[in-house]
């Protein structure tokens, strides 16, 4: 069957308000009457929310290897795309997802720098045909965004706790990415006002809309 509803992915290092942002734009959507689906990478089905323990706050995961890393993220995502995404884009709706492919191809293959052929093989593995339609990429000064994500309440992740050097690399990769993928990304300054961020989302996020409906 056809997808025809609007697939919009969210992506960005720690603390660049992601998912402010993202509950934002899903309210004004839904006050628009149409249908949202909000999900959050790693999770958003039961199997892939124990992987998202597993992955970032498991006692025993210190000793994870990059390569189990990756493919966990992969099979999070592979049950993801099944089991909500293609059915929620078969009855129309937007789906929002706070992280998709594009967080591995930075975090394990630029950052963790593991091969970029056999993460690129593996991502489209996962997902099959079931690609973005938008990517808005929320980028931020790396040493503010991990100061914003400090000052959150919660149990600090696995992720987390890398050092400086890997957030660096993880803002390049993600404009370096994006630079690549000019029709599908759009990337946001992340650094002013959450209203003024929020903004410019929905100046995106509409333009796409139009040119679909
Ligand atoms: P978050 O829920 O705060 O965004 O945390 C998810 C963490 O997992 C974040 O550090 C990014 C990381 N991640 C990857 O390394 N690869 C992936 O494919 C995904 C989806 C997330």
């Amino acid at each position: 069957m056809a997808e025809t509803g609007l697939f919009i992915t969210f992506e960005g290092s720690e603390g660049c308000g992601k998912s402010t942002q993202i509950r934002r734009i899903a309210e004004k959507l839904r006050a628009d009457g149409r249908e949202v689906i909000s999900l959050r990478e790693p999770g958003g089905t039961p199997i892939g929310e124990q992987i998202r323990n597993l992955l970032q706050y498991d006692d025993d995961a210190s000793a994870m290897t990059s390569e189990a890393e990756l493919l966990l993220f992969a099979a999070s995502r592979a049950q993801l795309v099944r089991e909500v995404i293609r059915p929620a884009l078969e009855r129309g709706a937007v789906v929002l997802c706070d992280r998709f492919f594009d967080s591995t191809t930075v975090y394990q293959g630029v950052a963790r720098a593991l091969p970029a052929a056999e993460v690129a093989a593996i991502n489209v593995f996962a997902v099959g045909s079931t690609l973005p339609d938008l990517t808005l990429l929320l980028d931020l000064d790396a040493a503010e965004g991990r100061l914003r994500a400090s000052l959150r309440k919660g149990p600090v992740d696995r992720m987390e706790q890398e050092g400086g050097e890997f957030y660096e690399a993880v803002r390049r990769g993600y404009l370096e990415l994006a630079q690549k993928n000019p029709s599908r990304f759009v990337v946001i300054d992340a650094s002013p006002d959450e209203s003024v961020v929020a903004a410019s989302i929905e100046a995106a996020i509409m333009y796409r809309l139009k040119e679909v409906v």
